[in-house]
């Protein structure tokens, strides 16, 4: 099995309290590529394996409880099974799990999605944001008539092959294995730093029909977009008859309860969404404006001359992810939820800047709304924790920077003393967490922190 570093406490004091998982994970090896089911959850020397969760916690095969900052990938505003979403869920499970029919609770969904989301004047359930991803874009390809589409390095936006390049990987735009370089061809891959490269990609060609992009800045905020950004693609696509995007997997109804798109005041003319939409179940939606979402019509599309765009999927809202959807996005729409988890990942960020300026680590600690991310400075800048400013680093210095070993190192220190983050490294924030989370959280990053220091890390 793989080790991070010899002679190591942090790994000793973690291997020691993981035997059950390091078995589980031994097996899992020998029938699972990498022993994994999603590259995110790659950990060395080997990731911890769950057994219970509640509320802002989780519990582990050793009996271990940690604070988890991981919130199903993000998709769990409220935290680990919320009594409403749990009632909903038990309430539809003897009615059947899967109908192959319409329902009544796909109809309230989307009404929900409808007054919730600014762009969302019709709605279209998927299984995945992988799939809302690629859905949206075809959409915005036959809307246009046009096969170009402007993305952002470092941009995420699924798994698909459309959107794999620049995104984790190949960040010159190259052909990751086992993708069609002609579909690669199709992305015009920007540096979201600079509104005028845009403008000026659009100005000299006339076959884009879109451009997509992660509100929140790439991979959740991990590489912040310059102020103003946005509300300059909004005009510089709106002049050029180009489709605007919005990626609100992570920051729909988390941003605020409309999204990043209600937060910043910019709507787009489609978002793809998951996580959050479907209560923590599987499930995506594409949601946009009435014209381009038609085109799923066949009358509609017929009215405008179009030809029907087509889409199936057979979990496409099925009642079981709708009714935890429902019951979430009610909670959404009704409580003051996001603000409840921004307020609490502001006292994190704090704090943990705080711990840094204190033990002289010149590491950064930055975020939006329930985000959490912590820069850990590979390259030793001179860096002074209570000003930093990632902005200053941008995509080169922050994601294209990123260490994944001392990642893992942070993420293992910290599992090791209670907590799990996410492997940026950082972490989402639910309207669970509260301050007892906050305070074990500080602590265990104070004392994984001193680890680090100790064993040459910093
Ligand atoms: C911004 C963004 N877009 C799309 C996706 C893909 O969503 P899914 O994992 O549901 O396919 C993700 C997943 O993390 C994401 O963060």
């Amino acid at each position: 099995m793989a080790t991070l570093r010899t002679n190591s406490k942090i790994e000793s004091e973690y291997r020691a309290r993981t035997r059950r998982s390091a078995e589980l994970y031994e097996e899992a090896c020998r029938v699972i590529p990498a022993g994994l089911t999603h590259d995110s959850r790659t950990l060395l020397p080997y990731p911890v394996y769950a057994a219970r969760a509640a509320g802002p916690r989780k519990w582990d095969v050793d009996g271990n409880e940690y604070v988890d900052y991981f919130g199903g990938h993000g998709a769990l505003l409220l935290g680990h099974s919320h009594p409403a979403v749990i009632e909903a869920v038990t309430r539809q499970l003897p009615l059947g799990t899967h109908w192959g029919s319409s329902h009544e609770l796909e109809v309230r969904w989307a009404q929900l999605v409808n007054r919730l989301v600014p762009c969302a004047g019709r709605v279209r359930f998927t299984a995945s944001g992988t799939e809302a991803s690629h859905l949206a874009l075809r959409l915005a390809r036959a809307f246009n008539g046009k096969s170009k589409v402007i993305r952002f390095v470092g941009h995420f936006h699924g798994w698909h092959d459309q959107v794999a390049a620049g995104a984790m990987s190949h960040f010159d735009g190259g052909v990751p294995a086992g993708i069609l370089p002609s579909i690669v061809e199709q992305t015009i891959l920007l540096p979201a730093d600079d509104p005028a490269r845009v403008a000026d990609t659009l100005a000299g060609r006339d076959d884009v029909a879109a451009v997509i992009l992660e509100p929140s800045g790439a991979s959740w905020g991990q590489v912040p977009l310059p102020p103003g950004f946005i509300a300059r693609l909004r005009e510089i696509t709106r002049a050029h008859g180009v489709l605007l995007i919005f990626d609100e997997v992570i920051t729909g109804f988390r941003w605020s309860r409309g999204g990043a798109q209600a937060r910043i005041g910019v709507t787009p003319d489609m978002c793809v969404l998951a996580k959050i939409v479907a209560g923590g179940l599987p499930g995506g939606a594409v949601a946009g404006r009435a014209d381009i979402m038609d085109q799923l019509d066949a009358a509609a599309a017929r009215r405008s001359s179009r030809e029907k765009i087509g889409h199936q999927g057979t979990f496409n809202a099925n009642p079981m992810c709708a009714a935890a959807a429902v019951a979430t996005l009610s909670i959404v729409e009704k409580e003051n939820v996001c603000a409840e988890a921004e307020a609490t990942a502001g006292a994190i960020r704090a704090g943990m800047r705080q711990i840094l300026v204190e033990e002289q680590v010149p590491w950064g600690v930055y975020g939006e709304a329930s985000a959490f991310l912590i820069f850990q400075n590979p390259a030793k800048l001179p860096l002074d924790p209570a000003t930093f400013d990632p902005l200053r680093l941008g995509f080169a210095g922050l994601k294209g920077a990123r260490n994944p070993d001392l990642a893992y190192r942070l993420r293992v220190a910290l599992l090791a003393n209670g907590v799990d983050i996410m492997g940026a490294p950082g972490g989402l924030v639910s309207a669970a967490h509260g301050e007892r989370e906050v305070a074990h959280t500080l602590e265990a990053f104070r004392t994984a922190v001193r680890w680090m220091k100790a064993e040459g890390d910093v």
